[in-house]
């Protein structure tokens, strides 16, 4: 059996794409396979953790229970991103040091 090929047109990052993806594609897997973004991360297999958690059009969501093809047309934001615009204010994502401590100090 062949398995059937949606195209999906999104931005990651800033940056558009036109790919061909198997319809089943999580939008986690897109990230790190075929887009090689690396910095989410898949920490669980519940969609409990966060640690795939991404930017959609400005809204957080989990990318590991969410299809690439329901991103079609949104904007994307990784973790890879915040450093991008983070270093384009003039901050460096590694000097700003925690903003809160959990222990309050
Ligand atoms: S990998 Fe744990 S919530 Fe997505």
């Amino acid at each position: 059996m062949i398995a059937a090929i949606d195209a999906v047109a999104i931005a990651v990052n800033g940056r558009s794409f036109a790919l061909d993806v198997p319809p089943n594609t999580l939008l986690i897997d897109f990230l790190r396979e075929q887009l090689q973004l690396t910095g989410t991360h898949q920490g669980c297999d519940t969609a409990q953790c966060g640690a795939c958690t991404v930017l959609v059009d400005g809204l957080a969501i989990k990318s590991c229970n969410r299809l690439v093809l329901q991103c079609a047309g949104q904007k994307v934001t990784t973790i890879e991103g915040l450093a991008i615009l983070r270093s384009q204010a003039g901050d460096s994502p590694l000097s700003a040091g925690p903003q809160t401590s959990v222990l309050g100090r």
